[in-house]
């Protein structure tokens, strides 16, 4: 179990975290959330020790971090936002380069270069040929086989998805899916809320430096459940959104173009009373579409608002 306990980090006077506290259980593929801007690098390199935080505790399995920091160091793996690598070197060169820095035998680089390429699938053609001339997705998928050399029990992965295009972020999720049968705790951050619904089990939504909410994410979405109504219509949106929003039924609603996602107080009431209300104003309803909210609706609601 990773623990952070009450974070804190500045910059001069400006505190980028705010007191932060939660806990990765063991094993998990943990989602960290936020917005740009939010604190998500800073807490990564504070949690693989490229940078000091300015108060507050992290222990890893019970072992202090400030304490056990080189131990600790060698359990862990990082992948970061901006991975630089050598692009002069080929991708076996670089791996041997990183195995040469950790201290290993040429026996133990060579059996673990084969074992990361293969589960990172570049073949050994793509690992003859130079950096520079990866792809992102190739890129990114190599930055995770180097973040996996040394056999981490902690992987920490900074949005890894955000510069891939659809087939190389399937890629690199289906990757990551894999990792949790080989039972290693991945530390995720991303704002691309899909991504951490489709690979994580637990959450944390962070927001100007403070954990909004730490949670199991099918208790999150089960306590933030709520049916949202899709409507699309034909007319004046923004008038049919004021008179909707004076009826005691209506919670909420978001607008984009001619789609109203509407909140509703009671879910039994709005299915009978919604449609009729929305006809007696004259509007021609184009689409109508009852689904249960998302991480996507949640964040909306919390961060956004
Ligand atoms: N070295 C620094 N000096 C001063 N301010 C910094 C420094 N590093 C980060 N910040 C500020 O701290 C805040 C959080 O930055 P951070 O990079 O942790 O956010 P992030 O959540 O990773 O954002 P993004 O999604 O854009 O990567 C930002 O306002 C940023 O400008
Ligand atoms: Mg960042």
């Amino acid at each position: 179990m990773l623990k952070i306990k009450n974070l804190t980090k500045k910059y001069g006077t400006f505190e980028v975290l705010k007191d932060i506290s939660f806990k990765v259980p063991s094993g998990s593929i943990y989602g960290f959330l936020g917005k740009n801007g939010a604190g998500k690098t800073t807490t990564m390199n504070i949690l693989t020790g490229l940078i000091n935080c300015n108060s507050g505790n992290i222990s890893i399995d019970g072992k202090d971090f400030s304490t056990n920091k080189r131990q600790i160091l060698k359990t862990i793996g990082y992948l970061p936002q901006t991975p630089v690598f050598y692009g002069f070197m080929t991708g076996y060169e670089y791996l041997k380069f990183i195995g040469n820095l950790s201290g290993m035998s040429p026996k133990e680089i060579s059996v673990r270069t084969d074992e990361v390429l293969e589960k990172v699938d570049l073949k050994s053609d793509a690992a003859r040929r130079r950096l520079s001339g990866y792809s992102g997705g190739m890129k990114q998928r190599f930055g995770l086989a180097t973040a996996l050399f040394n056999h981490p029990k902690i992987l920490f992965l900074d949005e890894p998805t955000a510069s891939l295009d659809p087939e190389g972020r399937m890629e690199v999720l289906e990757l990551i899916e894999n990792l949790r049968v080989e039972g290693i705790t991945v530390f995720l951050s991303s704002h691309i809320l899909n991504d951490i619904e489709r690979v994580c089990s637990e959450v944390s939504i962070l927001d100007q430096g403070k954990i909004l909410v730490s949670s199991n994410l099918k208790e999150l979405e089960k306590k933030y459940i709520q049916p949202i109504f899709d409507i699309e219509v034909d007319g004046d949106v923004t008038s049919l959104k004021e008179v909707l929003m004076d009826h005691p039924l209506i919670e909420n609603i978001k607008v984009n173009q001619n789609k109203l996602s509407i909140y509703v107080k009671d879910i039994v009431e709005g299915k009978k009373q919604l449609l009729k209300l929305i006809l007696s104003t004259n509007n021609t309803v184009l689409s109508y579409n009852i689904r249960k909210s998302n991480l996507e609706d949640i964040f909306m609601r919390m961060v956004i608002k």
